[in-house]
């Protein structure tokens, strides 16, 4: 039986942006938040390193690109955050976009303003980026755990060790660099639990290092290329070296194992890409900001996406996503579902951009780029 838009996303049309918005995090106090992994730890007898050769070469290269959050990161750098969002703002083309905003909620909105919103769409940015970087520090835990291939266990043990760094630099940009955190958005919580949830191995590594990772690289790899701040651009660096070996784990291991799965089985694949697809969609209208910001938040999400980079923003942030659901062979398997999806999403044009299998090497950091080496 065919799932509808419903079943799947909570809603009939993908861009009904009144139901998107009515999901909000309730629970913004908790100081825990616990999730049922629904899995059975598997142990293998098979000890023989390198039955997975191209799983062995990742490993291998991982142990050495290891890097110390502490030591090799320039954390003496003064940031200056309402200096960083102007310098920001001007490579973008000033203030506001040169948007017509007469008549709206920003109609009125000065520098001071603008400059507030600069830092708290930043102090949200990295406190998502955060949380979701304490997904994947769960969900590869989890992998060495589930999956049965001693080759994907060894190098899994080697994402958890990377993904502790990642929660760990976020974490202390935000506390030394910036000027507040947010809880996690109620869109990325819901996407992170059904991954935790599910209790298929293959499942985990769909939505975490495709889905979540895929986009995570492509993100990254904007605002790394956008921001003036020498902190962050080294910050982001280090860690993109770290997602572009995660997204390949993820893709060098689902490949053979898809080809052995049902046209039925496929289809709840392509169905959990394109929930979780929807779901970061929705996340990436930072709702919380303009709660805290006291404006009206559809309003102001309407007048955001009309802005001119905001599209090509969006749909930049599936340029990883897409090629890599087409590698796994998701796009096209049976009737080809998810290609209608993403184009339905809009994002289907991406599909034969540079896939992540081994596109790791062009990101991994030169030798001699790290201070405690
Ligand atoms: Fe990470
Ligand atoms: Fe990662």
């Amino acid at each position: 039986m065919a799932k509808t838009h419903e079943e799947l996303i909570g809603r009939a049309e993908i861009d009904d942006l009144e139901a998107i918005l009515s999901v909000t995090n309730t629970d913004v106090d908790e100081a825990i938040h616990a999730v049922e992994d629904n899995a059975a730890a598997i142990f293998t007898w098979d000890y023989e390193k390198g039955a997975k050769p191209k799983l062995n070469r990742l490993y291998e290269k991982a142990k050495h690109s290891m890097w110390d959050g502490e030591k090799d990161l320039a954390w003496e750098t003064e940031v200056d955050q309402e200096a960083v969002v102007m310098a920001n703002a001007m490579q973008m083309g000033g203030l506001g976009y040169g948007m017509d905003l007469s008549g709206t909620c920003f109609e009125k909105w000065t520098e001071k303003e603008w400059i507030e919103l600069g830092c708290e769409s930043q102090n949200w940015t990295l406190s998502q980026f955060m949380h979701g970087e304490q997904g994947a520090l769960l969900c590869t835990a989890k992998i060495v755990e589930t999956v049965p291939w001693i080759d994907a266990k060894y190098y899994a043990s080697t994402q958890v060790m990377d993904e502790a760094r990642h929660v760990e630099v976020f974490a202390k940009y935000l506390d030394t660099k910036l000027s507040g955190h947010y809880p996690i958005n109620a869109h990325l919580k819901l996407l992170l639990d059904d991954i935790i949830a599910d209790g298929r191995w293959d499942m985990t590594y769909l939505g975490m290092q495709i889905m979540v990772e895929g986009l995570a690289l492509a993100a990254f790899g904007f605002i790394h290329q956008l921001t003036t701040e020498p902190l962050l651009k080294q910050l982001l660096r280090y860690v993109m070296s770290d997602e572009a070996r995660h997204v390949a784990f993820g893709v060098l291991s689902l490949q053979d194992y898809y080809t052995e799965l049902t046209q039925a089985e496929l289809r709840e694949r392509q169905e959990f890409a394109f929930e979780a697809a929807v779901r970061m969609r929705d996340r990436f209208l930072q709702q919380e900001v303009w709660d805290r910001m006291g404006l009206p938040v559809k309003e102001a999400v309407e007048i955001v996406q009309m802005s001119p980079e905001r599209p090509v923003f969006q749909q930049m942030l599936f340029s990883k996503i897409v090629p890599n659901c087409k590698k796994l062979g998701l796009l096209d398997a049976g009737d080809g579902w998810l290609r209608e999806r993403f184009g339905e999403l809009g994002v289907i044009q991406f599909e034969d951009w540079a896939d992540t299998g081994e596109e790791y090497e062009a990101f991994a950091l030169a030798e001699g780029d790290r201070r405690s080496a």
